[in-house]
């Protein structure tokens, strides 16, 4: 029987039922649900609105319930409305009456709206501690990789050089900001709206910050009409989400070129990738495409909340039962992801030889080569404009910065000589972009050694 079934004629009609109903997806939230109830209940005691000994029952036939559900010992009804309406129906029928009194001065849309963002919360923490946990094998392989020379790239052109270690930093930093984006929501989202009751609080005298405390929470809801009906925390989460899947989908991307034959910076290891059930020679980094493709999932959640949420009337309306299954997905998703990308990260084999290569003879020295002649007193606008002649003439000669001969270097400008072989060395252009921020293996160190003093702070 629903909770709600008094008045009622008729039972609902079965196929409207299961469209209602939430137990399928909400049941997740039972431990939240269990502990939310239990504040309440202490604070109704606390307050005299439920006896002590009523109380009493009442908080520990819930840990008795809860106890049972971890255990295996009790399974939660599929047959339930919702997972409100199951652990209060289970209470009542473990400690009778006063299992009835739990529900005084509250309503299941204060209940939820509690429900969701305490297991909001504790998934944001959950996901720090996972995204930290990928911040640092970035800063072990960008270790590794503080000295490996390898193209760096605009439009996907090779543009100047920069480091294995340098170009792997950068998605730490782009990660970190994830992090701080996600501690951030946490703090708006840990708020408590009990005591709202159905939108417009209740009759009875609350203290809604002692619950909110037993719960960890850092504040009460200050408008009650606010407090059960927007979702503001949840599309924020999912939105916070979405930055690190494009972060997590731009470096699969990154991975799944530098693993192709055309590049092969990279090797992943066999535990991270898949064959091809025809072509033997096949080695594809599916895991990486697959977390490049499970970002449209997660953008998809926000914009279901997003769309959901906007023309909502102020206060409750069911359409905000939708907001579960869009952000369980989006978390997890992105657990399921991080599961796999960080191990995929840490085993992947880097190929130094590759990258070198590839960053060598393809005029990548061509900015260094006009700073040189700007050292040597030229203006920096006719230092490009003199080695863009030499690029052309080494173009069409068949010939590399490198390999021009001085003769050649001194027909298009008298500055040059022997030395411009040395600042045009790969070693020579890494090594003086020492700049803060910068690509040298010094300013790598610098920057690792940085992400992880942060790291240990979080
Ligand atoms: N399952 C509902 C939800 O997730 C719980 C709140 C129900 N409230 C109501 N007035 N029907 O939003």
């Amino acid at each position: 029987m629903k909770l709600w079934a008094s008045n009622f004629h008729k039972a609902l009609d079965k196929q409207a039922d299961d469209f209602n109903s939430s137990i399928s997806f909400d049941s997740r939230m039972y431990r939240q649900d269990i502990t939310g109830s239990i504040a309440h209940a202490r604070m109704l005691g606390k307050q005299g609105i439920i006896t002590a000994a009523d109380c009493e029952a009442i908080v520990s036939g819930l840990e008795g319930i809860l106890a049972d559900i971890e255990a295996g010992a009790l399974e939660i009804s599929p047959d339930a409305e919702d997972i409100h309406s199951f652990v209060e129906g289970e209470l009542t029928s473990r400690i009778g009456d006063a299992g009835k009194r739990l529900h005084t001065a509250r309503s299941r849309n204060d209940q939820v709206a509690l429900d969701i963002r305490l297991y909001l919360r504790d998934e944001a923490k959950t996901l720090i501690s996972d995204i930290k946990k990928l911040i640092a094998v970035l800063c072990d392989k960008a270790d590794e990789g503080r000295e490996y020379v390898m193209p760096g790239y605009t439009h996907m052109q090779r543009a100047q050089p920069v480091t294995f270690g340098h170009h792997l930093m950068a998605y730490a930093q782009m990660l970190l900001r994830d992090i701080g984006r996600l501690s951030d929501c946490v703090k708006r989202m840990n708020i408590s709206p009990l005591g709202s009751g159905a939108l417009a609080t209740t009759t009875y005298d609350l203290d809604r910050k002692y619950a909110a405390e037993l719960l960890g929470m850092d504040g009460i809801t200050a408008n009650s009409l606010d407090g059960v009906s927007d979702r503001d925390f949840v599309i924020e989460l999912i939105s916070c989400l979405s930055l690190v899947m494009v972060h997590l989908s731009r470096l699969s991307e990154e991975i799944i070129l530098w693993c192709s034959w055309e590049f092969k910076f990279i090797e992943l290891d066999d535990a991270y990738s898949t064959g091809s059930s025809i072509m033997p020679q096949k080695k594809n980094p599916d895991m990486a495409e697959l977390v490049r493709g499970k970002s449209g999932r997660v953008f998809g959640d926000l914009t279901a909340m997003l769309t959901a949420v906007k023309g909502l009337p102020l206060a409750y309306n069911k359409d905000m039962q939708e907001d579960k299954e869009a952000v369980f997905d989006a978390v997890d998703t992105v657990k399921m992801c991080l599961s796999v990308f960080t191990p995929m990260i840490a085993t992947m084999r880097v190929l130094p030889e590759n990258m070198r290569r590839a960053a060598s003879g393809g005029f990548i020295n061509a900015t260094d080569c006009a700073d040189y002649l700007v050292e040597k007193g030229l203006p920096f606008r006719d230092a490009y404009k003199t080695v863009s002649e030499i690029v052309a003439h080494c173009i069409e000669n068949g010939l590399t910065l490198e390999s021009m001969p001085m003769s050649d270097y001194k027909s298009f400008c008298d500055k040059f000589d022997d030395g411009v072989y040395d600042a045009i060395s790969l070693e020579s252009c890494v090594n003086r972009r020492s700049v803060a921020g910068g690509p040298s293996p010094g300013q790598v160190a610098k920057q690792i050694a940085d992400v992880r003093e942060t790291l240990e702070k979080i």
